[in-house]
């Protein structure tokens, strides 16, 4: 399985130190040619390598780590995402109109045609994402939701790699409510910083 983390900012720098703990091999790519994430990149740690959008888009597993209306562009990277998993690390908040009334990640997963999506690393701030999930009596908590369940188990196993306890919370308009924003509303488990004994 390989793995990259499209968007090198707050976020996705905050599971790139994630990566690099567990010395797990990850791609990272911005709009910014490699060349200039890549000083970053390697103070993260060797298994983090910079490399242009277009073939960060190789790995078999995106991870979405981009202002929310990017994920558009990211999108037109390729002309079908048949086979891969995309990890859909956004929030958009508050959530405007064009939504349609559905969950944001439902209306990313319409632009990621043929993709396994599923909602994941993104209720906790960044500073929270990039410490150490495995603390003194547990591994802390992320919460991945989806609409198709083949998808789910794989980003957990890697969510287990990384030292974080997944929890699964169902479909994006069920229990994937939870870590969504609606209209000026976070949902309940947005920034909630929880943590399991057992992974
Ligand atoms: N910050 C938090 O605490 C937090 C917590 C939970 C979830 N989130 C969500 O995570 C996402 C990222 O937030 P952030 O705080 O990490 O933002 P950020 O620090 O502004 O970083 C955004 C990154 O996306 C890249 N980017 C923008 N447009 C792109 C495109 N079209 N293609 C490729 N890369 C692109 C930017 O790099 P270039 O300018 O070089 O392209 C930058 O590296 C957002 O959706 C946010 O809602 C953030």
């Amino acid at each position: 399985m390989s793995y990259a983390i499209v968007g090198f900012g707050k976020i996705g720098q905050a599971l790139a130190h994630a990566f690099a703990r567990k010395n797990i091999d990850v791609t990272v790519a911005s709009r910014r040619p490699p060349e200039a994430l890549a000083p970053q990149a390697r103070a993260i740690g060797p298994t983090v390598v910079a490399k242009s959008l277009q073939n960060a888009v190789e790995a078999d597993t995106i991870i979405l780590a981009i202002p929310f209306w990017e994920h558009r562009e990211v999108a037109k990277a390729l002309p079908s995402w048949e086979g891969k998993t995309v990890i859909d690390a956004t929030n958009v908040f508050p959530v405007p109109e064009e939504l349609d009334g559905l969950p944001s990640s439902a209306f990313v997963a319409k632009a990621f045609t043929g993709a396994k999506l599923v909602k994941g690393f993104n209720h906790l701030i960044a500073a929270t994402l990039a410490a150490d999930p495995i603390v003194e009596g547990g591994h802390r908590v992320v919460f991945l939701s989806s609409d198709d369940e083949d998808a789910t188990a794989p980003v957990a196993a890697l969510a287990k790699q990384l030292g974080f306890a997944p929890v699964k919370l169902g479909k994006l308009n069920q229990g994937g409510a939870l870590v969504h924003a609606r209209g000026r509303t976070w949902g309940q488990l947005i920034f909630q910083d929880l943590f399991k004994k057992e992974q």
